[in-house]
């Protein structure tokens, strides 16, 4: 009996490792574990014994019973569980669509740009939003009586009309320059502001991006060839482009780019209001009087200086033809896009 029993261990453990469903291991109680199973059927034979052989065999009988037993509760369980685990885990259910925020178009152009000057040796600089007539037309060479001062444009914080919402982020030039000796090669993304009337072309609060470079040589081939090389990176390599001469105080002289029309290809259509070019910046060389007054003598150094619209640009891109839509948050149009 003493063989049998090791040969029954062998074959239960067996089993007993082969088992992986429920149904299994109740074939396996039923088999071995009930009262008229094989281990019940062991005890009946081993009450017959003579009772000199029952202590020995009947300690190898009781570990077999318990070791098996035990086995046979754990298995139990962990089937158990992993029935449980199937209920809640249904790998068949379509995952949960989980919501990623989006930047902002206005965001996603802004950051089109940074990259696109910061490949081109560009720094990122900041202005404050809340500027002094000094810096935003004084130090930028705007006459006492230039229209831009006027109530009209500008938004004042005091009555004396001395600190004010800046209306560009031409100010921070000044700020540049005051602050880096240099060479200066940077851009200054930032919010502008101008008591305008809120219609589909203009809203009171939009964005500027302000380009300034000041170096011991530079030049306006310079200056056009920077520009060019981010017309073409933005809007395409195929990208056609003019500069028209223009006027701004603190540049002379002063140019605004325009680049072919990328809806009519130069036709005429909406987009451009029949003329076949978009304006995309303004730009010049920087005036002797506004190094001056940044304190950089104007006979060691040259500068060039360009200044462009976010939203136009943001416009432009999606084919909106109403800025207001830009700030209306309206996920049907927001999610259209990246
Ligand atoms: N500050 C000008 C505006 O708001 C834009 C501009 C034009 C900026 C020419 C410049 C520049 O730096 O050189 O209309």
């Amino acid at each position: 009996m003493l063989e049998e029993l090791h040969e029954l261990q062998r074959q239960l453990h067996a089993e007993l490792d082969a088992i992986r469903t429920a149904e299994e291991l109740e074939q396996f109680r039923l088999r071995h574990l009930v009262r008229r199973g094989t281990l019940g059927r062991l005890r009946e034979r081993f009450r017959q014994l003579p009772p000199e052989q029952k202590p020995e065999l009947g300690r190898i009988l009781n570990a077999l019973e318990e070791t098996v037993r035990k086995r046979y509760a754990e298995l139990q369980q962990r089937l158990e569980e992993l029935a449980e685990e199937q209920l809640s885990y249904d790998l068949f259910l379509p995952g949960r669509q989980s919501f990623l925020g989006g930047r902002h178009p206005i965001q996603q152009v802004l950051d089109d740009i940074v990259a696109i000057f910061s490949r081109l040796g560009f720094v990122v600089a900041e202005g404050p939003d809340i500027e002094d007539d000094e810096h935003n037309f004084t130090a930028l060479n705007f006459p006492p009586e230039h229209p831009a001062r006027d109530m009209q444009d500008t938004f004042f914080l005091t009555a004396d009309r001395q600190i004010l919402l800046r209306t560009h982020t031409s100010p921070v030039q000044i700020r540049l320059m005051r602050a880096l000796p240099p060479p200066i090669r940077a851009i200054v993304p930032g919010r502008v502001y101008r008591n305008e009337e809120i219609n589909p072309r203009s809203l009171a609060e939009f964005h500027q991006v302000e380009g300034l470079v000041v170096d011991r040589s530079t030049s306006f081939a310079e200056l056009k060839a920077i520009l060019v090389a981010f017309a073409r990176q933005m809007y395409g390599a195929q990208t056609e482009y003019r500069f028209r001469p223009s006027f701004f105080p603190f540049t002379e002289p002063s140019a605004e780019m325009d680049i072919r029309c990328f809806l009519c290809r130069g036709a005429g259509c909406r987009v451009c209001k029949g003329g076949g070019w978009l304006e995309i910046c303004g730009c010049g060389m920087v005036h002797p009087a506004v190094l001056r007054n940044g304190g950089i003598d104007p006979e060691e150094y040259i500068g060039f200086a360009f200044g462009m619209g976010i939203e136009r640009i943001a416009m432009l891109r999606l084919g909106l033809d109403d800025i207001r839509l830009l700030y209306q948050n309206d996920l049907r149009l927001l999610r259209q896009f990246r």
